[in-house]
């Protein structure tokens, strides 16, 4: 039931907009299209903090705190005990962050933005019974990630895409998370509890748990000639489209191409499946055209799951894992907004409209 509800202004934010009707965003007043290829994941976690911790940040300084922050954390990795491990892994995550202190300062943010990066690959490794490997401070954020996943030095291509990852997801309006992640600091609450509401709105598959069915979407397929036929019966059925749809975008995502883009390099050096990337340019063309014929009136385009779950399965990363590495690309966006609200807003509380029955009158 459509309320109206989605146009009410919540907040206002100087770190992102999103244009649905040109298919822009704008991150701290530069095109995501400027951004990448080329900005790094410390270059876009700077401009974000710009001005709202209580010493300046750049890239470089950046860097290397981010690298002291995952040493430090990785003494957490031996309190990953069964229980945790038995959970999906962005669950495992959550609880791993839960333990870390509250607060609002830039020692939090940065341990905060450290922790996914450093519990995702441990989580996976022990999962798949192997040693966890220890994080090197040396390294930017996104090579340290894919070398604590595979126990391997990432080729530059990779380290590049997934850096371009984490730039185009680090922040993106008033998105769900985002939201949750403002109304807790509007209380005045730490950064940790920010984060960690944050991450609870992520997991949903309406918004960051889309991913891994894209995949499972493209196994169930199978070849290009199926594409067709699939997507038809799967509309019957009434189901969505995984990748496709946005609350906001009217035409294309511009997040899809960044990460098509930034998809370029490892396909062309032979780093990706090539019948992969067929079988998802040919889903992509049948499910737009099926889906213009069949919702005529509302555009429905693909939007940035779509390609996410090809970048990161093409770095390694199973697809149970994929919110999980949304969660280390948003986290700094989620504790920019939650410091942004803390220091500018007011508390949030919105009114609902009571639709129930009332006391009788006597
Ligand atoms: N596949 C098929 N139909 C879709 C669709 C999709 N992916 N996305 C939207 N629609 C249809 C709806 O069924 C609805 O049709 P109806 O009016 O006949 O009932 C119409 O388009 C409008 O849908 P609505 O629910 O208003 O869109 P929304 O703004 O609430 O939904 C999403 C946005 C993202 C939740 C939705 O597009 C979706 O579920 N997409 C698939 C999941 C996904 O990729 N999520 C990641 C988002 S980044």
């Amino acid at each position: 039931m459509k309320n109206g509800l989605e146009d009410v202004i919540a907040a206002e934010t100087q770190l992102s907009d999103v244009d649905g009707e040109r298919g822009r965003l704008v991150i701290r007043g530069v095109s995501l299209d400027d951004l990448v290829p080329g900005e790094t994941y410390e270059g876009v976690a700077a401009s974000l903090l710009d001005g709202l911790m209580e010493r300046p940040v750049t890239a470089t300084t950046l860097r290397s705190l981010l690298g002291a922050a995952r040493v430090d954390l990785y003494s957490h990795i031996t309190r990953l005990d069964e229980g945790l491990l038995a959970l999906p892994p962005v669950d495992a995550m959550r609880a791993m962050i839960a333990r870390l202190g509250d607060g609002q300062d830039l020692d939090t943010a940065l341990h905060l933005m450290a922790a996914p990066a450093v519990f995702l690959p441990a989580i996976l490794r022990l999962q798949a019974g192997q040693r966890p490997v220890t994080p090197d401070e040396s390294l930017s954020q996104s090579a340290d990630i894919l070398r604590m996943l595979t126990d391997r030095m990432p080729s530059a291509e990779q380290t590049a895409a997934l850096d371009a990852y984490l730039v185009t997801i680090s922040d993106h309006g008033l998105n769900a998370s985002t939201f949750a992640s403002r109304v807790v600091a509007s209380t005045q609450a730490g950064l940790t509890s920010s984060v960690l509401a944050a991450i609870g709105a992520l997991k949903g598959p309406l918004h960051g748990g889309a991913p891994g069915p894209v995949l499972d979407m493209l196994d169930a397929i199978g070849t290009e000639a199926n594409a067709h036929a699939w997507l038809t019966d799967a509309l019957d059925r009434g189901e969505r489209l995984m990748g496709f749809g946005h609350r906001i975008y009217r035409v294309r995502d511009p997040r899809a191409d960044a990460l098509k883009n930034a998809l370029s390099p490892l396909v062309r050096s032979g780093q990706v499946d090539r019948e992969r990337m067929a079988l998802a340019a040919s889903v992509e063309r049948a499910a737009l055209a099926i889906l213009k014929e069949r919702k005529p009136d509302r555009p429905l385009d693909v939007n940035v799951e779509f390609y996410t779950a090809l970048l990161l399965e093409a770095l390694g990363f199973e697809r149970q894992a994929f919110t999980g590495v949304f969660a280390i690309g948003r986290t700094v966006g989620w504790i920019a907004h939650a410091r942004e609200q803390a220091l500018n807003g007011r508390l949030i509380r919105p009114r609902s409209i009571y639709t129930g029955p009332l006391p009788k009158v006597a």
